[in-house]
């Protein structure tokens, strides 16, 4: 079965997704409410974290974790034992497609090849459910979550809404209607909103 897909985002007023200082403390623990059993992120994003990566303490991982699941279709990501060891997942996984580049001929992260020359997001998706995940959390900038809403995959949306106007960049939502259902709304100091929504599926509006 497939899991039910949360995305949360960190958004500035006009929709966007980076040029502002996010607040970290409160996205991470209010993303802790979902407890996923798998985090789902892309190759950017983790390429955007490599020097935060590298000096950041690595007390090894987290047994009781979530899973980190990259989407890496090129093989770009290389901090894979450094991500392992941060103490936040239980372990790596990359997906990778059929055309991903060779891997170091010594590497040990675990992999799960769909999809020919990108991921298959469904396939992959697919396959985690039947491993067991039930839950799985997106963390993107917004790139690999327009991708999951072009294949109907996200469940839940919450976005972390920030008192700041970039002014220029993608938003979060580009080429995309939702459906949306209120789920719950919070203001915190400092004027951030968190904004929650239940997504219905395209075509029962
Ligand atoms: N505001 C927030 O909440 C938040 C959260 C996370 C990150 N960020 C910031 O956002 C930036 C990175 O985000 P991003 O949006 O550029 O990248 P991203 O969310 O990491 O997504 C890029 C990944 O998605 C994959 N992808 C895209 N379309 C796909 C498709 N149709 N099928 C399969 N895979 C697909 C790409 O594949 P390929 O490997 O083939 O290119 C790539 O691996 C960084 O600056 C980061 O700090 C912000």
């Amino acid at each position: 079965m497939r899991p039910h897909v949360v995305a949360q985002v960190a958004v500035s007023l006009d929709g966007m997704t980076s040029g502002f200082d996010v607040d970290l403390a409160r996205f991470y623990a209010l993303a802790t409410l979902w407890q996923e059993d798998v985090t789902l992120t892309g190759a950017d994003t983790i390429l955007a974290q490599e020097d935060a990566v590298r000096s950041a303490p690595h007390p090894g991982p987290r047994p009781d974790g979530p899973l980190l699941a990259v989407v890496d279709s090129r093989a770009r990501v290389r901090s894979w034992e450094g991500l392992r060891q941060l103490g936040y997942w239980s372990d790596v996984l990359a997906l990778y497609a059929d055309q991903t580049p060779a891997r170091p001929a010594d590497s040990a992260t675990r992999e799960l090849v769909t999809g020919y020359d990108r991921v298959d997001l469904v396939e992959a998706l697919e396959i985690l459910g039947r491993r067991g995940a039930r839950v799985v959390r997106v963390d993107s900038g917004g790139e690999l979550l327009r991708a999951l809403f072009d294949v109907g995959l996200v469940d839940e949306l919450a976005l972390l809404v920030h008192p700041v106007v970039v002014g220029s960049g993608r938003r979060w939502s580009d080429g995309h209607a939702l459906d949306l259902e209120p789920a719950g709304t919070e203001v915190f100091e400092g004027g951030v909103v968190w904004l929650r929504y239940c997504i219905r599926p395209s075509g029962l509006r």
